[in-house]
């Protein structure tokens, strides 16, 4: 069964178009990351899922169940983080986690056992008994995370958990992820940062404009824009420029004895120049490939918008 299927969700707010016909199938297991510039659509599709927006068209199932026709049995298979968080202020960060685990059913014992453990977990224990209201952003994040995870949900969807955290905010809260993942809960999240999403994510997809406009493995998505490799590559000596020519090779620029050759075949141009090297003579001094990032790839793919 997939943890989350959504097919062609659609969403307009009056002349704007948020979502436009998009479906999703994420299978169980995996951390998907959905990646999108300001207005994408990325929150509009997430409480489009967690049943807090009607869709104009379109449904959303949560590991089978409809989350429009029996929202109570979806929301109890999923843990939510929503854009600007829900937390009470006027409880304390225990008190948050003791009663959201109290709507669950959870029973007291078992309620006691798990906000310790969690607070722990989310490095929260020494301000357990003070008011959220007196809390940083930070904080405030890793209680909003405490308490979508206290059921242990299946499934765990979380609007940009760690956007505005500093270093050990953030660290705390991809750890958690990270552990629910590998407890089992597959994980459904937005972010604005490429580089997290690249190593965070299993399969992501770049949503732009309320389409969604690629899916892949980071790797995948990198790939698509093989085309700007180079191979940077220095001599002990001066090499004449004609060496350099092949079909496969786009362009060259060159600096005394460095070279870099721009080429849509990286691993051909490595191995190509290596031979030229031994049949001149050559002594390689340095070598290497440029890769590809994601950012490229997600600017390519949202130019424009
Ligand atoms: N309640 C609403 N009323 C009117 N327009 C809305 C509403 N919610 C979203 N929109 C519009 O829908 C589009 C998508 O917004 P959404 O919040 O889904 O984007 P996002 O990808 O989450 O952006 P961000 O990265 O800034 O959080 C935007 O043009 C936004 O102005
Ligand atoms: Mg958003």
């Amino acid at each position: 069964m997939n943890a989350i299927e959504a097919k062609n969700l659609h969403k307009s707010f009056g002349p704007v178009t948020a979502v436009d016909n998009v479906s999703i199938t994420i299978p169980e297991g995996g951390i998907f990351g959905f990646l999108g510039p300001n207005g994408a659509g990325k929150t509009t599709v997430i409480r489009m899922l967690t049943g807090v927006l009607i869709p104009d068209a379109g449904s959303a199932l949560i590991l089978g169940t409809d989350v429009n026709r029996d929202p109570l049995t979806a929301k109890l298979k999923m843990g939510v983080i929503p854009e600007n968080g829900t937390v009470y202020s006027d409880l304390t960060a225990e008190q948050n986690i003791l009663l959201t685990a109290k709507f669950y059913g959870i029973d007291r014992m078992e309620r006691n056992k798990r906000a310790g453990e969690i607070l722990g977990r989310l490095g929260l224990t020494e301000r357990k008994d003070d008011l959220v209201r007196t809390f940083s952003k930070g904080m405030r994040q890793r209680i909003s995370i405490a308490c979508a995870i206290v059921h242990a949900p299946p499934v765990l969807i979380l609007d940009e958990p760690t956007t505005g955290l500093d270093v050990f905010s953030r660290r705390l809260v991809i750890d958690t992820v990270r552990h629910m993942n590998s407890h089992g809960s597959t994980v459904l999240l937005t972010t604005h940062n490429i580089e997290e999403a690249n190593a965070l994510c299993t399969t992501i997809s770049i949503i732009n404009k309320g389409n969604i406009i690629a899916t892949g493995s980071p790797e995948k998505l990198k790939k698509t824009f093989d085309t700007s490799r180079y191979v940077e590559v220095s001599f002990d000596q001066r090499v004449e420029q004609d060496v350099f020519s092949a079909p496969w090779i786009e362009r060259v620029e060159s600096w005394g004895e460095k070279w870099r050759v721009y080429t849509n075949d990286p691993d051909r141009a490595v191995k190509s120049i290596s031979s030229l090297a031994e049949r001149d003579q050559l002594t390689i001094v340095s070598i290497a490939t440029s890769n590809p990032t994601l950012e490229e790839a997600f600017v390519r793919l949202t130019a424009g918008a």
